[in-house]
């Protein structure tokens, strides 16, 4: 009933429903587009709807308000955050920064649009690599919120980025024992790993990569077995895509966490037909945060 009533009104309204691969299964499925943060911030910026709705967290709201400023951009459930990005406010890296003059300031997009325009490039999970690797090799850079990403490209890309110290809670607490002990129960299966994991996960890891890379790497591979270490709402579309395939979620069963993200759950179908209804919580973002947030953004894209 309610996904019959989300529907005729985003027709009604010309609104399109974005949604991250971590959402809930019942969010995914209703959405009109699925992805990674790179791809949704490409959809965000070359739709025709009239209103972005976006089942997904903070910072990527703003930043599809980022790249559409004249549409309105609804986020179901303000309290949607994420732990990396509140982990670094701007006033923060803004005192940081003043110790490294002269360095060019690369931000993961998992970042609040304040810390955007402190930036001069924003990267995804799913182009880091690629466009750190454009830059001289002996260049300058400060990399923020996340030490596990910055960690993961200098080791790729011989870079020697100064890094900011935060991390994701939910990638974070997840344990390379943990990753073993999956292995010694499935010995056939390969590790697939989000780069926002601790190194020592990540060498275990036959893959890395963004979600979207991950689910590619999934569905083209030849095994039949994979131990996914990433936040497990990724799972749900694995399986779709990959019917006679298993696939295990990495957990920590001694941590409070699990390998679930609270913030991307908050996007549930009531909140999101409200949000349809009432046009509300609507993303507010000045303009000149708009334009010097758009500014390190663009530049991604344009890579
Ligand atoms: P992706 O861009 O790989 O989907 O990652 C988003 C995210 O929030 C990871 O925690
Ligand atoms: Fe943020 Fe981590 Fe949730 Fe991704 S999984 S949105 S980085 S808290």
């Amino acid at each position: 009933m309610i996904i019959k009533q989300i529907l005729d009104l985003k027709k009604a309204k010309n609104a399109i429903l974005l949604a991250h691969y971590y959402t809930l299964p019942e969010v995914q499925d209703v959405a009109d587009f699925v992805g990674d943060s790179l791809a949704l911030s490409k959809q965000a910026a070359n739709t025709n709807a009239d209103i972005i709705l976006f089942a997904g967290v903070h910072f990527m709201a703003e930043t599809a308000k980022i790249l559409s400023p004249h549409k309105k951009v609804l986020l179901p459930n303000l309290d949607a955050g994420c732990s990396l990005a509140d982990n670094c406010s701007a006033k923060q890296l803004a005192l940081f920064l003043k110790d490294y003059p002269e360095h060019t300031v690369i931000s993961y997009i998992n970042c609040s649009a304040e810390v955007k325009t402190l930036s001069d490039i924003i990267v995804t999970s799913g182009n880091a690599l690629k466009i750190v690797s454009t830059l001289p090799k002996d260049a300058k850079i400060v990399f923020a919120p996340d030490r596990n990403l910055g960690a993961y490209i200098n080791k790729e890309t011989g870079r020697k980025m100064v890094l900011w110290n935060g991390a994701c809670h939910v990638h974070d607490q997840l344990t390379a024992d943990e990753v073993f002990k999956l292995k010694t129960k499935y010995p056939n299966a390969k590790v697939l790993a989000h780069p926002e994991c601790k190194a020592t996960v990540l060498a275990h890891a036959d893959f890395i990569g963004s979600t979207a890379a991950m689910l590619n790497f999934a569905k083209n591979d030849t095994s039949n077995e994979y131990i996914v270490a990433t936040e497990t709402g990724i799972l749900y579309e694995m399986q779709k895509q990959n019917p006679d395939k298993q696939f295990y979620g990495v957990n920590n069963p001694e941590t409070d966490f699990c390998n679930e993200c609270e913030y991307m759950k908050k996007n549930n179908l009531d909140k999101i037909y409200n949000a349809l209804l009432t046009e509300s919580p609507e993303i507010i973002l000045s303009e000149d945060i708009i334009k010097n947030a758009w500014a390190p953004i663009q530049k991604m894209l344009e890579y």
